[in-house]
């Protein structure tokens, strides 16, 4: 470890004192809004082929952790406290939307947590702005060299960092693990009856794996590259359930390049979506969902007449990352 990282580790800030959890409403918060609301958006490529799109707005259920944040953290959190471990522990790199919304859950939960962060080097640099939120809301930073990070898998790895911090819950990057994946079935049940398609993008597929199982038909928008993660889905699914639930597939080539890569043409195209409809429209994930879906309708891949829902997983966010 170079010297300035462990000054840096040395140095990190403790969270707050654990507190009791609240109820399953989240009661020491500001209430969540659950049922997230659905609301009707006036879209001329559905209309041309009689289907309907909805919005299913779950950026609106919680001001500090919203969208599947909300609905993939909580259970956590909860089993946290249930396992009397005295800290969450998760991985993140430096623009780490689940390591900022998880260090806003625990703040506002009680639950102390802890951020394995990748790239040793960041601990010689001032903290950019993600990572001084996380700071904020008493978020220990950990920052742990390439090569350790590409371990956080590994069960040797998370015996390490447990001698080093003890027996702390570990919830893997990007949040998605049994836990998440049940607290992903109830999007699917707000939406079972009110649609006939439910679409949502993708990064580890958590979502997706919880939503499917609890509603109707799903659609999967991957923003990776790679051919990963209808197999991750499965995986999801089996370690949340025990096997396969629910219908979904996947609507594969609308990565546009890759995780947070863009092009002209979708920047143009939320852009628009944001002006004609005064929603926001997360670019990293949701730009690519809502032009997906615009594309399928065009070429006629949604059932006829279909309500279709887009999951609105995030806020567009100037400190958005990973
Ligand atoms: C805004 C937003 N939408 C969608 C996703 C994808 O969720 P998942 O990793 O469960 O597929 C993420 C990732 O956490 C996200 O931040």
């Amino acid at each position: 470890m170079s010297e300035a990282r462990a000054r840096e580790n040395r140095g990190m800030t403790r969270s707050a004192p654990s507190a009791p959890l609240p109820p399953p409403d989240g009661g020491g918060l500001p209430r969540p809004r659950l049922p997230s609301p659905l609301q009707e958006v006036r879209e001329p490529a559905f209309e041309r082929r009689g289907l309907r799109l909805l919005l299913k707005r779950d950026d609106l259920i919680h001001p500090l952790v919203g969208g599947n944040k909300w609905r993939k953290l909580v259970p956590n959190l909860r089993a946290a406290a249930a396992s009397g471990a005295p800290a969450l522990l998760t991985f993140g790199g430096a623009y780490s939307n689940h390591l900022r919304a998880t260090a806003a859950a625990g703040r506002l939960l009680g639950l102390p947590t802890i951020g394995v962060v990748r790239g040793e080097e960041l601990a010689e640099r001032p903290l950019n702005p993600s990572l001084t939120r996380c700071r904020a809301d008493g978020m220990r930073l950990w920052f742990t060299p390439r090569a350790d990070y590409r371990r956080r898998r590994e069960e040797a790895y998370l015996a390490e960092l447990r001698e080093r911090f003890g027996a702390v819950y570990v919830v893997p990057e990007g949040g998605s693990n049994a836990a998440a994946v049940e607290g992903c079935v109830a999007l699917g049940e707000e939406l079972r009856g009110l649609v006939d398609v439910a679409a949502v993008a993708c990064g580890t597929g958590g979502t997706l794996a919880g939503m499917a199982a609890g509603g109707p038909t799903a659609v999967g928008v991957p923003v990776l590259r790679g051919d990963f993660l209808a197999a991750e889905v499965r995986r999801l699914q089996e370690a949340a359930f025990g096997g396969p639930r629910g219908r979904w597939r996947l609507a594969e080539g609308f990565h546009f390049g890759g995780y947070a890569r863009t092009t002209p043409e979708l920047t143009r195209f939320a852009d628009d979506f944001e002006q004609r409809h005064g929603v926001g429209v997360e670019r990293v994930y949701v730009a690519k969902l809502l032009y997906a879906l615009t594309a399928l309708a065009e070429a006629g891949d949604l059932p006829p007449g279909a309500a279709v829902a887009a999951v609105v997983t995030g806020t567009p966010d100037p400190l958005a990352g990973d």
